[in-house]
């Protein structure tokens, strides 16, 4: 019989939003290093900072020869034109920033960026050949009103307009990152179920509409409000293929036992 072990590959990332000083970059760098290295060549699995466009070049630069990658938190619709105030996904490529986070809640609901937005900018980085993590959730009011799975298949449709997303070879460039926007920087996070639920949802769309294929390799990754506290128990759950984490991450103490007790729970067993 075939073995139907699922072999996803875990990825944390840091998402710094609009914190820090590019002078800071290094040390936070040097410091995750020091607590992560060992672990890198026991198991496999991925890590990434976004910080803001400004600090890329420095964190790059620090980041050379680690396996840690530099995500960018928004990038165009376009290689190059009259775009005042966006980041070419082709200059992110250049500062060898290989991800990029796309229709984060802040984007979203701050920035006002909808769906159609946020599908031009992921046809963008695909083009250019970045990965993306696409962010979905709900608002506490669609939660309440029962709304939730309506809402996350609403903004999933997103693929279908960012053209070429759902062709399986470019849609393994994407990780769904889902953020309860009640849950964003509340300190209230969902509970393992919680996700869980909307994570098999997700999964179960991509089935449907992609392909079990697909299904089973896509990524599908949690945030809101992850801490050391929650990180194994999230990551715990079967369809949780990762952690994608704001405060939290802005200490690299903090964010090293994040992904320890996420991986604990997710490979038991290995020497972490
Ligand atoms: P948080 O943010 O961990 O501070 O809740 C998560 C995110 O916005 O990606």
């Amino acid at each position: 019989m075939m073995s139907s072990v699922v072999t996803r590959v875990p990825v944390f990332a840091a998402n710094w939003k609009m914190n820090k000083l590019v002078r800071e970059a290094p040390e936070y760098v040097e410091r995750l290093n020091a607590l992560l290295g060992e672990l890198y060549s026991a198991l496999s699995f991925e890590v990434l900072i976004a910080p803001p466009a400004t600090h890329i070049q420095s964190v790059s630069a620090s980041l050379q020869g680690l396996p840690i990658k530099v995500a960018a938190q928004n990038c165009g619709t376009a290689r190059a034109g009259a775009f005042t105030g966006e980041i070419s996904p082709a200059v992110l490529k250049e500062l060898a920033c290989q991800w990029v986070i796309l229709g984060h809640s802040e984007r979203r609901h701050i920035f006002n960026e909808e769906d159609s937005l946020i599908a031009s900018r992921l046809r963008a980085a695909l083009e250019e050949g970045l990965n993306a993590v696409v962010c979905v959730g709900e608002v506490l009011q669609d939660r309440k009103a029962g709304k939730t799975f309506k809402v996350i298949e609403s903004q999933l449709a997103l693929f279908n307009s960012a053209k070429g997303a759902f062709q399986p070879s470019l849609l393994r460039r994407v990780v769904v990152a889902y953020e309860p926007v009640w849950a964003i920087g509340t300190g209230e996070n969902a509970t393992p179920q919680e996700a869980q639920e909307v994570h098999a949802f997700i999964r179960n769309w991509l089935s449907e509409k992609v392909s079990p294929e697909e299904a089973t390799a896509v990524r599908v990754v949690y945030g809101g409000s992850v801490k050391a506290e929650n990180s194994g128990q999230i990551m715990a759950q079967k369809d949780v293929d990762g952690l994608l984490v704001g405060g939290a991450s802005l200490d690299p103490n903090t964010f090293a036992a994040i992904i320890k007790n996420g991986l604990k729970t997710r490979l038991p067993g290995a020497p972490i």
